[in-house]
């Protein structure tokens, strides 16, 4: 089977390398990939927001299955493209990827089938948002509508800060226009689980959870980035938690999107909290975490292809998907200044012995060389009997790595251990 994958960071890298493991993939073609997972798949350079571009290019290639992992091209409409030209995908179609595209979206069918989350308003006129917060409670939670690279999340501790956040968003364009409608929400307090699931609008399979690490210092300082490090399984996430949120929020989740007329198929994330009141919906994704996927995917016994053609079949429910009862720990090894401003251009070394358990997010190849390129540089990944084993074995995958201007969190996987994570 030839199989084109759309994406070029950790998560590709990481879904890439599974996907590999099936013996009936001949090829995999990474649009547009990137130099660090050149040995796993052909990248090619196409845009992952060109879909004129990526039908083209599967069609032209005779692609057999398709998987499109980032969130821009889901919601731009990928999916409906290719299939319109008789590829099978994995992913949603653009009328169920909105359901991360637009925060006013799943904030509204939320309320509307009664699954829990945060209290909240939405607003279209930057006048009304600021009256609304001269009596709303504080901290509160300002949020665009649209995408915005994760970054449309503005938490502001007092009024003014609030006021701020949405004069940004709203009148400075600082989302450009995803921030053209907002959400202000109720604060929430609790840990916080993701927990990603393979739906094919029918069955859902929640994956083993995870717990994500997105400030950029230890200790939890610093700003948001993308991720700097995932463990799995989330301690937070027990039985109990489980049953509830399958109750509660992922079976009336698919069935709400049902009832919209946006079955969803793929991978629906669910990034929860865990408050005194119980689990509460903080965000969904309409595809795969990172590096959530750094460490979820390591632990899936199940060949991942299967499962996600069942998904594509509706054939998920009789179909196997099983974890392994390890856990994983993956640190992000990013370059210094991540997230505002950093270098790249530096050599990577990276030993042929540890490479399957490196997943490179940002590096390029440059007359020869393997050369950092991003932010974000790679997840380095380890998956051991206990949590513990995990972490210590991760570290060591990256005292191991080596490139100029690193940096890397210390702390990864110590909240899930003090929270009492599998030792
Ligand atoms: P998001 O981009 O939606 O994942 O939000 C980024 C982060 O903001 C989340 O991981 C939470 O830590 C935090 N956050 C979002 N919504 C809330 C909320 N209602 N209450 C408290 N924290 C929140
Ligand atoms: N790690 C969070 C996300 O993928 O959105």
């Amino acid at each position: 089977m030839k199989i084109l994958l759309v994406g070029g960071g950790g998560r590709e890298h990481a879904i890439i390398k599974k996907l590999k493991l099936n013996k009936s993939v001949e090829k995999i073609y990474a649009l547009p990939g990137n130099g660090g997972m050149a040995d796993d798949a052909q990248c090619v350079a196409i845009d992952a927001k060109d879909i004129d571009g990526i039908v083209s290019f599967a069609v032209e290639n005779k692609i057999d299955y398709a998987v499109v992992a980032p969130d821009d091209p889901l919601v731009l409409g990928c999916v409906d493209a290719l299939e319109a030209k008789g590829i099978p995908c994995f992913g949603p179609r653009a009328n169920a990827a909105i359901i991360e595209g637009s925060k006013v979206f799943s904030k509204n069918l939320m309320k509307k089938y009664g699954i829990p989350t945060a209290k909240y308003e939405t607003f279209n006129d930057m006048e009304k948002a600021l009256e609304y917060l001269e009596t709303a409670p504080v901290p509160t939670v300002i949020k665009a509508d649209g995408l915005a690279l994760g970054k449309g999340v503005i938490i502001a501790q007092t009024r003014d800060e609030a006021k701020e956040a949405v004069v940004s968003m709203m009148k400075d364009k600082k989302f450009g226009k995803s921030g053209e409608n907002i959400v202000i929400e109720e604060f929430l307090e609790g840990p916080e689980v993701s927990v990603l699931s393979f739906t094919d609008g029918k069955t859902v399979v929640p994956m083993i959870s995870s717990m994500d690490h997105k400030r950029a210092k230890d200790n939890d300082q610093g700003l948001n980035t993308g991720g700097m490090g995932t463990i799995a399984p989330n301690p937070y996430y027990t039985e109990e938690v489980a049953k509830e949120c399958m109750e509660k929020i992922f079976l009336p989740t698919i069935n709400a999107m049902n009832s919209d007329g946006r079955t969803f198929k793929g991978c629906l994330y669910f990034g929860l909290m865990i408050t005194k009141d119980g689990p509460k919906v903080i965000e969904y994704n309409c595809r795969f975490g990172d590096p959530e996927t750094q460490v979820v995917l390591p632990l899936l016994e199940s060949d991942l292809l299967t499962v996600m053609q069942a998904v594509t079949n509706g054939t998920l429910s009789e179909t196997e998907v099983k974890f392994s009862d390890k856990s994983a720990c993956c640190v992000i090894m990013a370059s210094d200044g991540y997230p505002v401003s950093y270098k790249k251009g530096y050599e990577l070394s990276i030993p042929e012995e540890i490479k399957d358990k490196v997943y490179i997010a940002g590096a390029a190849i440059k007359d020869g060389k393997l050369v950092t390129d991003g932010g974000r540089v790679l997840g380095a990944t380890c998956v051991a009997e206990s949590l513990k084993e995990a972490i210590n074995g991760a570290y060591k995958l990256v005292d191991k790595i080596s490139f100029e201007n690193a940096y890397y969190r210390h702390d990864i996987g110590q909240a899930a251990l003090r929270a009492g994570g599998k030792n």
